[in-house]
């Protein structure tokens, strides 16, 4: 599965970098807010930044407004996916942006007819938010359940990337069903690592061998 993190934060991303588990990147505009910072700049700036896949969201919800955006952010970078609100007016602009060559991630969706409409369009991948829908007391990971085995029987070639992830459970659930992606924030990143039977082992390890009065080249 590819990890991408879920967040505006350029030394979040950094960080993410170094320890060689960021395969990407998504956005969106509470995450861009949230920095106090341009909008495009601060694209761009990702873009530089990661190898991978970067998403940055159009404001527009008219087609002709998401047209302009939308070739402005690819223009940008050429790892630049154009994410797109599931709208009538959006998967309308995904399949056009894709006849123009330029990628999109279709945002917003929360259910698997939705899905399926996006994968029809061409989008390259579909983000369904499976945080947001456990919030409203639904089961987030059925959807992603649904929409893997409805890609799967089909020639779409539209990947799934699980998002809206509040912990690593979602993350670990959508690599079991087979979702291609998961966008994760960094905290989450962080949790995954930690486990604390790894940590008491590590200490009871290195105490041990701290008690024999010995050094590593000893
Ligand atoms: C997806 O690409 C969105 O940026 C994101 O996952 C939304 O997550 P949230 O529900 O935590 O805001």
């Amino acid at each position: 599965m590819e990890l991408f993190l879920d967040t505006a934060d350029v030394s979040e991303i950094e960080q993410g970098l170094e320890w060689g588990m960021v395969d990407g990147v998504t956005t969106n505009p509470t995450l861009i807010a949230k920095q106090g910072k341009s909008y495009l700049p601060t694209v761009k700036e990702i873009a530089e930044l990661v190898p991978g896949p970067v998403s940055g969201e159009v404001l527009a919800t008219d087609y002709d407004g998401m047209m302009e955006q939308g070739r402005r952010l690819a223009e940008l970078a050429d790892n630049v996916v154009v994410k797109v609100p599931l709208l009538p007016e959006g998967l309308r602009a995904v399949k056009a942006l894709k006849d123009e060559g330029i990628p999109s991630n279709v945002t917003l969706c929360f259910s698997s007819g939705q899905a399926l409409l996006a994968a029809k369009a061409g989008a390259a991948y579909i983000s369904p938010f499976v945080g947001r829908l456990d919030d409203i007391g639904h089961e987030g990971m059925e959807l992603i359940n649904e929409i893997v085995e409805i890609y799967s029987g089909s020639a779409y070639d539209t990947k799934v990337l699980v998002a809206s992830v509040r912990n690593p459970m979602h993350v670990v659930q959508g690599a079991m069903l087979g979702a291609e992606v998961a966008t994760i924030p960094f905290k989450t990143l962080q949790q995954l690592y930690r486990h604390p039977l790894t940590d008491i082992g590590l200490d009871r390890f290195l105490s041990d061998w701290a008690a024999t009065g010995k050094t590593f080249d000893d």
